[in-house]
């Protein structure tokens, strides 16, 4: 069975209700046959990237770049992972306070670098996610697992 992994930081309120909504549409019952992994960024290891088959990032914007959090997670897997995970699927979502431009250059800079291919439209959103932008990461976390099962 594919596994899809979220790997997330997830420091607030805000966070944690895109990172629910990602959740709910990758585990939704009318996708089948997908086994949905998730781990804290300062949690996630190499192994469980290498033994996943689909990608999904959340973070917030700290100081103009990804949080720290999920840079950590990219400095410990980069290159035990590199070649290995090269065209698999991703994607990811951003949440800011104003400005989110920073991270996603960063996270488009290092999957490039990995060879990792974006699978879904990436969401960011600043302030509190309304309806539109909770339904776009519930479509992010739906068509990541649904993916797979191609
Ligand atoms: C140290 C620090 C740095 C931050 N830097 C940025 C930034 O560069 N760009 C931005 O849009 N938001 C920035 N923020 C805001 C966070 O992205 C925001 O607090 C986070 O997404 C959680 O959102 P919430 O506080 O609305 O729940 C920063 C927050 C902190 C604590």
């Amino acid at each position: 069975m594919p596994t899809l992994l979220i790997v997330h930081h997830t420091p607030s309120p805000n966070c944690q209700a895109m990172f629910e909504a990602v959740l709910s549409g990758a585990t939704d019952p009318e996708i089948e046959d997908v086994r949905v992994v998730r781990r804290a960024a300062l949690s996630a290891t190499a192994g469980d990237v290498l033994d996943a088959d689909g990608y999904l990032l959340g973070t917030p914007a700290n100081l103009g770049y990804m949080s720290g959090a999920l840079k950590h997670f990219f400095d410990q897997i980069y290159y035990p992972c590199l070649d290995t995970t090269r065209g698999r699927p991703f994607g990811y979502y951003v949440h800011g306070g104003n400005d989110v431009t920073g991270a996603v250059r960063g996270i488009e800079s290092v999957t490039t670098g990995l060879g990792w291919r974006r699978a879904a439209e990436t969401v960011t959103v600043t302030g509190e996610p309304d309806k539109d932008a909770v339904e776009r990461c519930w479509e992010l976390g739906a068509t990541l697992a649904a993916g797979l099962t191609d």
